[in-house]
């Protein structure tokens, strides 16, 4: 079992904590700008010397990983990492080259919640050493996840893609939620067909498993639609998601005249 600090304990730093200790290590302190009131370990100032551990967790904003981590005093020996998809690993370059990033593929709103998530989640590991890329695969699934391997030169492309497999999914069910509200029908009856819509994608590929208006080129239908949108206030990001969808499956000269 490893000794861990996080610094930053936010949302996911006290995610990866909590299910840290949940799986039996030890988190030693937590390093805050300001203290924390939390009994998962002491919490101890950002700049002071960081105890004894083999795992410091960097788990603070993107924009200021670089920031903080030159403001650490690590132990030496410890593999440092943080927990950013889309910043590079040399940003953590000032602490040395035991040095990654563990990002997990999962939407953490707080601690609690979210260490019971990372459980199953994905967790994409980069490093520049292949030491440091096996120690951080060991950890993250000794927590429940399933490690990959991300090169840093993609994490750009990967973080794009995970946006859109969380965030763009929930914008469209926002827009479907207007639109049910205004038939009187509550979103929550819809949840087993988006569920098997998630499902077929994943089981098909998306493009295999897309059905609709848009893929059968019914221009009748995707008309009454948008007017339907407009009425609910929704037509931008309505016409906007059909146009991604007529583009993706090839069909867009045939729904030009509806969505533009
Ligand atoms: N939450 C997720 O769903 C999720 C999922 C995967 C990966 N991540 C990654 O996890 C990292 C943290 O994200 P989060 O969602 O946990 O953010 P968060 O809840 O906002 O927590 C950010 C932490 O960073 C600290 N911090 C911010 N600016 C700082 C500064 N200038 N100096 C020192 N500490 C500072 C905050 O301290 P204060 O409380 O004092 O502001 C807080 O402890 C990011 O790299 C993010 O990409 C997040």
């Amino acid at each position: 079992m490893a000794r861990i600090v996080i610094v930053g304990p936010g949302r996911a730093g006290m995610s990866v904590g909590l299910a840290a200790r949940s799986a039996g290590h030890e988190v030693v302190a937590l390093a805050a700008r300001r203290p924390v009131e939390t009994d998962l370990a002491r919490s101890i100032p950002l700049t002071s010397s960081l105890p004894d551990a083999e795992f410091v967790f960097v788990a603070v904003s993107d924009d200021v990983i670089a920031e903080v981590a030159k403001q650490l005093h690590p132990p030496g020996g410890s593999v440092i990492a943080h927990l950013s998809g889309r910043t590079s690993v040399d940003v953590l370059s000032p602490l040395g080259n035991k040095i990654g990033s563990m990002h997990p593929l999962m939407t953490l709103p707080s601690g609690e919640i979210g260490a019971a998530a990372l459980v199953g989640a994905g967790a994409a590991i980069t490093s520049r050493s292949e030491a440091v890329a096996g120690a951080l695969s060991v950890f993250a699934t000794s927590l429940g996840m399933r490690p990959f391997r991300l090169p840093d030169e993609a994490k750009a492309a990967y973080h794009a893609g995970a946006t859109a497999a969380s965030n763009y999914v929930v914008a469209a069910l926002a827009v479907a939620e207007q639109l049910l509200d205004a038939a009187g029908v509550p979103l929550s009856i819809a949840e087993p067909l988006v569920t098997a819509s998630v499902s077929n994608a994943g089981r098909l590929g998306s493009l295999a498993a897309l059905t609709g208006p848009i893929v059968r080129g019914d221009i009748g239908t995707v008309r009454a639609q948008r007017d339907a949108a407009r009425k609910a206030g929704v037509e931008g990001p309505f016409v906007a998601m059909g146009t991604a969808t007529a583009l993706l499956v090839g069909n867009w000269e045939v729904m030009r005249e509806v969505l533009s």
